[in-house]
């Protein structure tokens, strides 16, 4: 099959483009405006692709260069990562993430209905769901985002869901997917494609920036929430899962039919648990500094990822951090810098 991947030069993107290669796609096309996404990811890419992969600099909201793109290479299928993800940033300036996520996405599926592609997989967040007090979360958890992230990634599953709605009644096939991860982290086993976020924020990386003396120390950011150690509690998935857990998404798709997914273990571990686990890898103490709580965390998100597991038949091969973290961690020592820029 051929694919085509939005994001593709950012951390999620590139691992699924991977998956995609590693499960004999004949050719990839890789979209990415380059933003925040890393052309040594591309490159890193192209290295294990023989020759199968094009990549294409474009932001989606140039709509006749992506109609353009998608009349020539008509794909079968469209993977769409590509967006603005940080939860804080999104506070601070809410209309980049309307922006570009809604009308990325419109644009996007404009140009897949002329080019005739009928299958879509979707990169959603456990941010569409805000701070709801059951956990785990199920799918049919009322979705009511807390920040415009969530609540941008909302409203671009809902035009989704139009376009599936609008393609039954029209007689056309079109079906998409939802996964709506919770926490990622890791990076490829062999050290091909790492984590690269500027501003880093996530917790991992930055747990191993401060041992690698990049900044002065971890920031707990919060250690009185109402949890066993008092700080907030996640479910972390590691990043060769979730890449999988696409590409399972993608061969079950059905026409006509609209799915949400959750991707995460069902497990979750405290900012100190990663914190320690962090430390052990390492093999040091690695500088800590208590801060404030940070605005907008919920103190508990837990996945239930029952429906993915039973429906599609995914299953997480690393249900620890250790393989988390031990990549992530050998990814940072091999580029210090991250991805070179240019
Ligand atoms: N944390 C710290 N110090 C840091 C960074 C993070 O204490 O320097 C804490 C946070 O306060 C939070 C936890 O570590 O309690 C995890 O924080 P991350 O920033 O790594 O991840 P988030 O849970 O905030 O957000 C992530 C993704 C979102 C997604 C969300 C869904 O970045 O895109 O998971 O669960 F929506």
């Amino acid at each position: 099959m051929n694919y085509l991947v939005t994001g593709a030069a950012g951390y999620i993107g590139s691992h699924t483009v991977r998956e995609l290669l590693a499960r004999g796609a004949r050719r990839v096309v890789a979209v990415d405006s380059l933003v925040r996404g890393h052309r040594g990811a591309i490159e890193a890419l192209e290295r294990v692709a023989d020759g199968r992969l094009r990549f294409v600099h474009l932001d989606l909201r140039d709509r006749a260069a992506l109609a353009a793109l998608l009349a020539e290479e008509r794909p079968d299928a469209v993977l769409h990562f590509a967006a603005f993800t940080l939860v804080g940033e999104s506070v601070a300036h809410p209309a980049m993430y309307w922006s570009c996520g809604v009308g990325g996405t419109s644009s996007l599926l404009e140009a897949m209905r002329a080019a005739g592609t009928e299958r879509m997989v979707f990169s959603s967040t456990a941010a569409t769901y805000g701070a709801p007090e059951r956990m785990p979360i199920a799918e049919d958890t009322p979705q009511v985002p807390v920040n415009p992230y969530g609540a941008s990634k909302l409203a671009c599953e809902a035009i989704i869901r139009g376009e599936v709605d609008a393609a039954r009644a029209e007689g056309r096939a079109f079906g998409a997917t939802m996964l709506r991860y919770f926490n990622v982290a890791g990076c490829a086993s062999d050290g091909l494609l790492g984590e690269d976020h500027t501003p880093e924020t996530h917790l991992v990386p930055s747990a191993l920036q401060a041992a690698l003396g990049q900044r002065p120390a971890l920031q707990l950011f919060g250690t009185d929430y109402p949890t066993p150690d008092g700080t907030c509690i996640r479910d972390y998935v590691h990043v060769e899962d979730l890449a999988t857990a696409h590409v399972d998404a993608l061969q079950a798709l059905h026409p006509h039919r609209c799915d949400a997914f959750n991707v995460g273990i069902g497990h979750g571990f405290s900012v100190r648990e990663v914190f320690a686990e962090c430390e052990r890898v390492v093999g040091r103490p690695i500088p800590v500094q208590v801060a404030a709580r940070r605005a907008g965390d919920p103190p508990v998100l837990l996945s239930d990822p029952a429906r993915i597991m039973r429906e599609l038949g995914w299953s997480p091969r690393h249900r620890t951090l250790t393989p988390m973290v031990e990549s992530a961690w050998r990814w940072m020592q091999a580029n210090p810098g991250g991805y070179p820029k240019p």
